[in-house]
């Protein structure tokens, strides 16, 4: 898992979360209540938007032991009790219905395996519960979908696994969560997605 992508993670994308992410972050995560898994955590880019009236735990789960570090240290600075678990999302060390939520901001598209995922995703949320996500995906403009297509291979070794080009609101809807939500930034590039885990 990339070092080098820890390190650099927060300082390459400082410009675009003060513009804009920061704002999105706090749109998802402000509201969410009752016991809650992030999933691919990061650095912890989240952690400050939690509301700690609002959420009776926040579980996080990442597998890069260096944004780990970086995210434990996060959550010491804003205050947030956090239980950290190293993982992969394709196999959640958690049990059936645990959660309330399960968020993931970032991630789909750096996963080996977006299916997996979501059925995990859906195995650990309590029926009736809440799936939120902020992706950048494959767009519907078929140059733009192109271009990532073409951009993707060298940006996968740049960027510890990501795809420009993953179909990821597809893998959401095709897992059987029910859409609740699809905001669209940027030509469709960014997505906000809320799902709700049926009974
Ligand atoms: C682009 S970063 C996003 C980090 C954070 N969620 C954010 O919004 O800033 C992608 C994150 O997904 C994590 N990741 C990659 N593959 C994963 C997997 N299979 N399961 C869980 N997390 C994964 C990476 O280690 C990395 O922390």
């Amino acid at each position: 898992m990339g070092k080098s992508f820890a390190y650099f993670y927060d300082t390459v994308m400082g410009p675009l979360e003060k513009r804009w992410i920061a704002h999105i972050r706090k749109k998802i995560v402000s509201g969410l209540e009752g016991k809650v898994l992030e999933i691919g955590a990061g650095t912890g880019a989240n952690f400050p938007y939690y509301s700690k009236e609002k959420v009776e735990r926040v579980v996080s789960l990442e597998p890069n032991p260096y944004m780990l570090d970086q995210a434990k240290r996060r959550a010491k600075e804003f205050k947030l009790p956090v239980e950290f678990h190293q993982g992969m999302a394709e196999t959640l060390p958690f049990n059936d219905g645990e959660f309330d939520t399960v968020v993931a901001t970032l991630v789909l598209c750096s996963v080996s395996d977006p299916q997996k995922v979501f059925q995990e995703m859906r195995r650990v949320c309590k029926q009736g519960g809440k799936i939120v996500l902020f992706e950048h995906v494959r767009t519907e403009s078929k140059t733009l979908a192109t271009l990532q297509d073409v951009l993707t291979p060298a940006w996968k070794r740049l960027c510890d696994g990501c795809h420009l080009n993953r179909d990821t609101g597809r893998y959401m809807k095709e897992s059987g969560i029910k859409m609740v939500k699809e905001k669209k930034y940027f030509k469709g590039i960014f997505v906000e997605y809320e799902g709700i885990n049926p009974k």
